[in-house]
């Protein structure tokens, strides 16, 4: 089988190759997934620099999430069956998507709602969880209001249409060539971040709750605009890495701790709740997601989608984070 394989660290995904592989046997407490699709996210980035403490496997498979179709269910422990359509998102310590198959453990996939291409649940899956993670650390009730960065883009868009059905009030800062996706999504408070300062838009309006997806400055003027509860994906608690299967040495904990400490020093002079949110792979989480977003499935795009065939040929374009690969 065809897979995208990891020939080296770099800033880009230049050193991904498509290689032939063995094709995967199911191991006890795995299923056998044909993969569909599978999103370029930031953490594949991430992922080709190379992380300390994390050891790659040799070969070892790119992509953290994707989606695609239960070839085989296993060893019969699990509640799948061949020809489930299901996400599937792995740990950072235990990555591997880019693949024609994969073997995965069950407790990792969820249930694509059937109104879903299955190209385009290919592109939500980490993000779906994210947010969804994210917005159950709020427990926000109905009619709250909520302001979400980075709208437009993968965690943000998750987070609108989850928070759409919750039925929360929602605020959206981003990119203006997402306007029309978002208003599509039903969404008409729209923050234009390249042209408008969302403190300035927000004056008279009181928000209940923030989630960041940016961090740096948007994260500190998000705390100083003194919600209930800011939520970012962008500040890492350490005490949370292990959910993504990072482990990272204690020096290192350390100064992450020290770099990220101007974060919850503003919060606790501001008297706010501020959450790092770090999310990993958890099935449950994300058939709750995704039975959440089920009447929004046609919101769902898949994007720019690369084929494998034309990454062996071409490899990866200079610009392909957000793009989809098709197997
Ligand atoms: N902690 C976790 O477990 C976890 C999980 C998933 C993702 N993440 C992190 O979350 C972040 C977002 O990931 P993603 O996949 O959603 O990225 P993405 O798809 O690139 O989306 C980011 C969006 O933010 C917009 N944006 C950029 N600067 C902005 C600003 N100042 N204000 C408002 N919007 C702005 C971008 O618009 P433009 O098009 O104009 O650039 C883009 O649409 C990444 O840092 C990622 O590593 C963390």
């Amino acid at each position: 089988m065809k897979a995208i394989v990891r020939e080296g660290r770099g800033k880009d995904l230049s050193n991904m190759k498509v290689r032939e592989l063995p094709e995967p046997k199911p191991q006890k407490g795995q299923v056998i997934v044909k993969m569909a699709a599978a999103r370029i996210n930031p953490a594949d980035l991430s992922l080709m620099k190379g992380m300390p403490g994390l050891k790659f496997t040799s070969p070892q498979i790119g992509g953290i999430d994707g989606a695609g179709t239960i070839l085989e269910s296993g060893d019969g422990t699990s509640p799948w069956k061949a020809g489930d359509k299901v996400f599937v998102y792995r740990k950072f310590s235990d990555i591997g998507t880019w693949a024609e198959k994969i073997s995965i453990p069950s407790d990792w996939i969820a249930k694509i709602p059937e109104s879903m291409e299955l190209r385009s649940a290919g592109s939500i899956s980490l993000n779906l969880t994210t947010a969804y993670d994210c917005l159950q650390e709020l427990q926000p009730e109905t009619g709250e209001k909520i302001l979400i960065h980075g709208a437009g883009g993968g965690v943000g868009f998750m987070a609108i249409l989850l928070s759409k059905a919750m039925g929360l009030r929602i605020f959206a800062n981003c990119s203006s060539r997402d306007f029309e996706k978002l208003k599509q999504a039903g969404i008409s408070n729209l923050i234009d971040y390249k042209r408008e300062n969302f403190e300035d838009v927000l004056r008279e309006e009181k928000m209940d709750y923030i989630l960041d997806v940016i961090g740096g400055d948007t994260l500190i003027r998000s705390i100083r605009m003194k919600p209930k509860v800011v939520v970012s994906t962008a500040y890492s608690e350490v005490n949370k890495l292990h959910k993504a299967g990072i482990e990272f040495p204690a020096i290192l904990k350390w100064i992450m701790k020290l770099v990220m400490s101007k974060y919850p020093k503003t919060a606790r002079e501001h008297s706010v709740e501020l959450i790092g949110q770090i999310t990993g792979p958890n099935g449950k989480l994300t058939n709750q997601a995704s039975a959440l977003i089920s009447p929004f499935a046609s919101l769902v795009k898949t994007g720019i989608l690369l084929s494998i065939e034309q990454i062996e040929k071409e490899g990866f374009p200079a610009k392909s984070l957000g793009n989809v690969i098709s197997f």
